[in-house]
């Protein structure tokens, strides 16, 4: 079960989807065995880096709630599995490249690849990844699938690259903000959901909204991330904090507070970023209210996210997406 719907365990469509993601965990597995011990050790060492599989959880709760699934799993074909299973690859890979831009040395609880290899394996191993996961969307024979999923890690690079450029810019505003988290985050997870509902023939009014729906999902997952790398507990969130202020990234809360500050306080904040003192930021933008500010501009993405299911028949399927997306808001991991 997703470690983000244990509370739902107990439900006929959790126990789909369970059995649904053990499948997915299979064909993953499956794609990334190699005849080299080697590669090997590298592909069960990320593979522990799975954790709550949201991106092929998506695919299927959307394939289910596009068509108002009864919970018999009738809705899901083998074409989910796959695409499931190359969500969380082309995920997987991103992750991989991203400990490497951020000196990263946990992830999920255990050494990142670059932590425990080096660079040069983390980016060769990132490219194995990214390889392997079009190589397995592939086999669905359709090509409009690897077309909108190649549209997708073109726009998560191009996030990352916007990001870049905005390393130390102590003038990045919230649109661009925005922007790049769109890019990086939300796209693939608006395509998941979209995907996992076209899969189902769902009419486009339905894809469409369900990719609505992941969108803003995924906009709140990754401003809700980006609060964990200020306010979190290392030991909890399982992987390396404060990365963000290490790389000159600036995020929401520290974005707001500076657009509104009077010049003594922005220079005494940016003094702060300057001396990369994570404590004394972190007590500065919760004292001025800019963390619980960001907090409720998450929590107004997930409203926005839910309103889209109005538009899905009534189901499981859908009630489980809305469960789903308060818990992105709520996780503290
Ligand atoms: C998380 O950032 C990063 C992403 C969501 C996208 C990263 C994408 C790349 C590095 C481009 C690589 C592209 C391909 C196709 C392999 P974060 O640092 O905020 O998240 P974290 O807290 O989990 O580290
Ligand atoms: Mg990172």
């Amino acid at each position: 079960m997703p470690a983000l719907l244990t509370d739902q365990a107990h439900e006929p469509i959790a126990r789909l989807l369970e059995q649904q993601l053990d499948e997915v965990s299979v064909l993953f597995e499956r794609q990334l065995a190699s005849d080299l011990t080697a590669v090997n050790a590298l592909c069960r060492h990320v593979e522990q880096y799975r954790g709550k599989m949201l991106r092929p959880t998506l695919v299927l709760l959307s394939g289910l709630a596009a068509s108002g699934d009864p919970c018999d799993g009738a809705a899901l074909g083998e074409k989910h599995r796959i695409i499931a299973a190359v969500a969380e690859m082309i995920h997987m890979a991103t992750l991989v490249h991203d400990d490497v831009l951020d000196d990263a040395e946990v992830r999920r609880r255990g050494a990142t690849v670059n932590h425990l290899r080096g660079n040069e394996t983390a980016v060769m191993l990132g490219d194995y990844l990214i390889s392997n996961a079009f190589h397995l969307c592939s086999t669905a024979g359709d090509p409009a699938i690897n077309l909108a999923l190649g549209e997708v890690t073109n726009t998560l690079c191009e996030g990352e690259l916007v990001q870049l450029h905005h390393r130390h810019d102590h003038s990045i505003d919230e649109a661009t903000y925005l922007e790049i988290i769109s890019r990086k985050t939300a796209s693939l997870i608006g395509e998941c959901c979209r995907l996992g509902a076209a899969l189902s023939g769902a009419p486009s009014e339905i894809a469409d909204a369900l990719r609505r729906f992941g969108r803003s999902l995924g906009l709140a997952f990754q401003i809700q991330d980006d609060l964990l790398d200020i306010t979190g507990d290392q030991t909890v969130v399982g992987k390396s904090l404060g990365k963000d202020l290490d790389k000159g990234k600036l995020t929401l809360p520290l974005i707001r507070h500076l657009a509104v500050v009077g010049e003594r306080e922005r220079a005494e904040a940016v003094r702060m970023i300057e001396r990369r003192d994570a404590a004394a930021l972190r007590a500065c933008l919760i004292d001025c209210g800019a963390v619980e500010a960001t907090r409720q501009t998450a929590i107004d993405h997930v409203a926005h996210a839910k309103g889209q299911l109005a538009k899905l028949p009534e189901s499981a399927a859908s009630r489980l997406l809305a469960t789903l997306a308060d818990a992105i808001v709520t996780r503290r991991y």
